[in-house]
């Protein structure tokens, strides 16, 4: 196992920049999930650690030393494409035993770390099928099992569980976190689903424009994300501008709310975030609150948007539509097109940068 540390990483495709002076650690025996929009640069960064492409500036370091003289093959990596290509025309078995052959190792050693790894995998019973006789979770877990029989230091995984059904994706993330915690391979995963990223990684790296804009655990980055790209890449957020003074910020529409301790001293012109579930709704617009401990806002409730043990209602503060989550139990005088209040306390309030 080992640590992976990419420093001041840039590579270009001709004119395009697909990464930007990246740094980011990767700790050893740590699962993480590098998360960002289509084309932000997260399988080239990938493909970089495996050694399929070499930076223009910078370097990376595996275990601590330098690779960029250490080929693809010797670089100890397992990887797992989104496209995941297992060889239709060999079983299980052969298809993992794949990388050992390749290595040219022969035997009962083979056969044993073929096994275990099946073993790992939960697929021992169906070592002898071929992969047409698979489901696509099962398929996903052979080429997993390809990818950790050749005992990586480094596993990358690049949208491994893209092509899976809700139900079947939601088993392979928590198989894929037992199989990590059991072999402790330093584990970096790509993901488009943020869900995923939450639930299952020790640490999230967003990258955008080829540059990580945060890192960090993702309770973290959900509570205190630095940019509004963030905070809205990561889950929902409502939007506050206005101008800071004295602890309080004040709106476009003059409405003066306070602001959390950390921004006391911040003066000019501020954004933040409240998150939709951190937003209580008060029907009839008389809250009792107090103003110097909450941030109150009011509006006219214009939608709502029905998922079960809760709502998310769409609430319009003087033309600034505001999210805020509404478990079943608290709407009971919730009305469409009524005025309501809308608060929060004022240490939920993010500030952005
Ligand atoms: N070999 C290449 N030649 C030219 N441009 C490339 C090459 N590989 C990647 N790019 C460009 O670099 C950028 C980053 O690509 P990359 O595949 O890393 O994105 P990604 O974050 O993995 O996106 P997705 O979520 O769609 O898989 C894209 O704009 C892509 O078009
Ligand atoms: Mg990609």
């Amino acid at each position: 196992m080992a640590r992976v540390d990419v420093k001041n990483v840039s590579l270009s495709f001709g004119a395009y920049r697909a990464l930007n002076d990246v740094s980011i650690s990767f700790a050893d025996g740590g699962f993480y999930a590098l998360l960002g929009p289509s084309g932000s640069g997260k399988t080239t960064l990938l493909r970089m650690i495996a050694g399929f492409e070499y930076p223009d500036e910078g370097s990376i370091l595996i275990g601590g030393e330098a690779v960029e003289s250490v080929p693809v093959d010797k670089r100890r990596i397992g990887m797992v494409f989104q496209n995941y290509a297992i060889f239709p025309n060999m079983s299980v078995a052969e298809n993992v035993a794949f990388g050992l052959r390749v290595r040219g190792e022969k035997g009962a050693g083979v056969e044993k770390a073929v096994s275990d790894a099946l073993d790992l995998v939960q697929l021992g019973h169906l070592a002898k099928r071929r992969p047409h006789q698979l489901s696509g979770g099962q398929r996903q877990r052979v080429a997993l099992a390809r990818a950790i029989v050749t005992k990586p230091r480094v596993l990358l995984l690049d949208e491994p569980l893209s092509a899976l059904d809700k139900g079947l994706r939601k088993d392979m993330q928590i198989e894929l976190k037992r199989i990590q915690r059991e072999v402790g391979v330093t584990t970096i995963f790509v993901t488009h689903d943020q869900d995923e990223a939450l639930s299952i990684s020790d640490r999230i790296g967003i990258l955008k424009d080829g540059a990580i804009v945060q890192e960090g655990a993702p309770e973290e980055i959900y509570d205190r994300p630095r940019s509004e790209f963030a905070a809205t890449f990561l889950g929902e957020a409502n939007i506050i501008e206005g101008t800071a003074e004295g602890g309080r910020l004040t709106l476009e529409n003059g409405v003066s709310i306070p602001l959390p301790q950390e921004a006391a001293r911040s003066s000019g012109h501020l954004r933040c975030a409240i998150r939709p579930e951190r937003v209580h709704v008060v029907p009839g617009g008389l809250a009792s609150v107090n103003l110097s401990q909450a941030g109150t806002l009011t509006g006219i409730v214009r939608h709502k948007l029905f998922s079960g043990s809760l709502s998310t209602y769409s609430i319009d503060c003087d033309g600034r539509q505001f999210q805020a989550i509404v478990p079943r139990t608290g709407e009971d005088d919730i009305r469409m097109g009524s005025p309501v209040e809308v608060t929060w306390k004022k240490e939920d309030l993010i500030i952005l940068a």
